[in-house]
This record gives C-alpha cells, structure tokens and sequence, in this order.
C-alpha cells in the first residue's frame, strides 16, 4: 500500500519486546527475537511504501548497562540478523548504514556490523541506518569535538556533516512504540523539525498494517518548519 506524502525518511524507537515477553511469559530473549521478525517485516514494508531511509533503535548506549544474559541474547540476534539477512537486503539494491559507537561490542559483531555497512551497494534506491550503542548527545559531542579540532566557523549543515549521520537527510518522522512518550537520545538534532508518532502497542505487534496507518497519518500532518501557512 501507498499513501500520498511520504516521509523520505522514518525513524521508529522500536520499545516494548520485554513486556511482550512477559505477557506471554516468556524469556526476555524471545521478546527480542519477535521484535527482531517483526522489524524485518517493517524493512520490507517500509521500502514498498516509498520510504527512502529507515533508521532502526536497535540498541541505545544506556541499553548497554542491561545484564550480561539479556546483552548476550542481543549481540546473538545481531549476529544471525547480518548472517541471514544483509545480503538479502543488497539484492534489493538496499544500502546498510550502522550508527552509534561500535568500539565497545565484541570484535567479531563489530566487524559484522562493519562489513554490513562496506560491502553496501552504491546508488541503492532505499537505505536501512541500524542505530547500535547510539546516543544523540555522544553524537553531538563527538562532532562539536571534530568541528573544534577543525577550528573553522560552523555552519548547521557543516555541523549535520560531522554527525554519524552525514549525508542523510533529518528524519521527517518518528515512531516510538510501548507506550513512552519522549525520545530517549534518539537522533536528538536530527529531530528538530520530525513529526512525532507514539502508540502503545509494544513493538512485536506493531504490524506493518500499522505502521501503515501512521504513514497515512503523516500523511495528513501540517508541517511547517515554524513558518506560517502562506509562507511555505
Ligand atoms: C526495547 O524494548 C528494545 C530493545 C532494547 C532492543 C530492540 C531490538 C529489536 C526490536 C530487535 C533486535 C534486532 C536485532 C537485529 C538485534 P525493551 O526490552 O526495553 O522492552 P520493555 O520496555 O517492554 O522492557
């Protein structure tokens, strides 16, 4: 299905796999793995609705305190999701992208995550961004520390530049799942002017039927960019 007014590009904070898990009563671990299902669908989804970039909370910095046991279960599911699907999504002429601070994850994810991004295609018509041990404001810090060791005026679009996500564009709208309403550190300069999507429903049952109904509503919304009406 498509609506009119798509976003280029969406970003959904993908929360709410442990109280999924729970209500079954299940492992935690198993909440992650149907969120990891279901986020492979809403890949899918996405690129057919005409969105150009998806970017993808899989695993905040302060994720990173979680136990060992649950942590391990993550890197795991990472592990197998770049086994099994990355070359899928090249064959779709798909790009990978990673964010975040990769230094600190077990060498051999890391390299995963590396070559995922590496061996992308060039020029590909849809790119998946996985944000992994990401935070905006280390983002932040990390590009006002280049722009100082520069020491040239800055500009916002040099600044942009700098972030992780240099040469994507801001996100146009953001989905959180599970219920909390705030942003978590996720893409906090990017987005200054996203449309703001939350629903409750935890992220294993935000089918792609869904996320469709909150395309269409995007679809709807009045964006501004802090202007007036007649101005635009
Ligand atoms: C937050 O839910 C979700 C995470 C910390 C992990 C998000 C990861 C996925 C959706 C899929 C994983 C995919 C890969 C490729 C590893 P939560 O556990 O905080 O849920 P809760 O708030 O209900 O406890």
């Amino acid at each position: 299905m498509t609506v009119g007014n798509i976003p280029r590009h969406v970003g959904i904070i993908m929360d709410g796999n442990g109280r999924w898990a729970r209500k079954r009563r299940l492992p935690r671990s198993l909440g992650h793995r149907a969120g990891m299902n279901r986020m492979i669908g809403l890949i899918s989804r996405a690129k057919q609705s005409g969105v150009k970039y998806l970017t993808l909370y899989v695993l905040s910095t302060e994720n990173l305190a979680r136990p060992r046991k649950e942590l391990d279960g993550l890197f795991n599911l990472l592990r197998k999701y770049f086994d099994d699907n990355v070359k899928k999504l090249y064959a779709q002429n798909s790009e990978v992208r990673v964010i975040g601070d990769l230094s600190v994850l077990p060498p051999d994810v890391r390299l995963k995550l590396i070559e995922g991004e590496e061996n992308s295609p060039e020029n590909a018509d849809f790119c998946v961004i996985f944000a992994i041990n990401y935070g905006g404001r280390a983002e932040i810090l990390n590009a006002a520390k280049r722009a100082a060791e520069a020491g040239e005026d800055i500009s916002e679009e040099k600044f942009s530049s700098l972030l992780y996500t240099g040469g994507i564009p801001d996100p146009d709208f953001i989905i959180r799942t599970g219920g909390e309403l705030r942003l978590s550190n996720f893409l906090i300069w990017q987005a200054a002017y996203a449309e703001l999507y939350f629903t409750d429903v935890l992220f294993p049952d935000f089918t792609d039927e869904l996320f469709s109904s909150a395309l269409e509503e995007y679809s709807h919304r009045n964006r501004r960019f802090g202007k007036i009406e007649d101005d635009k």
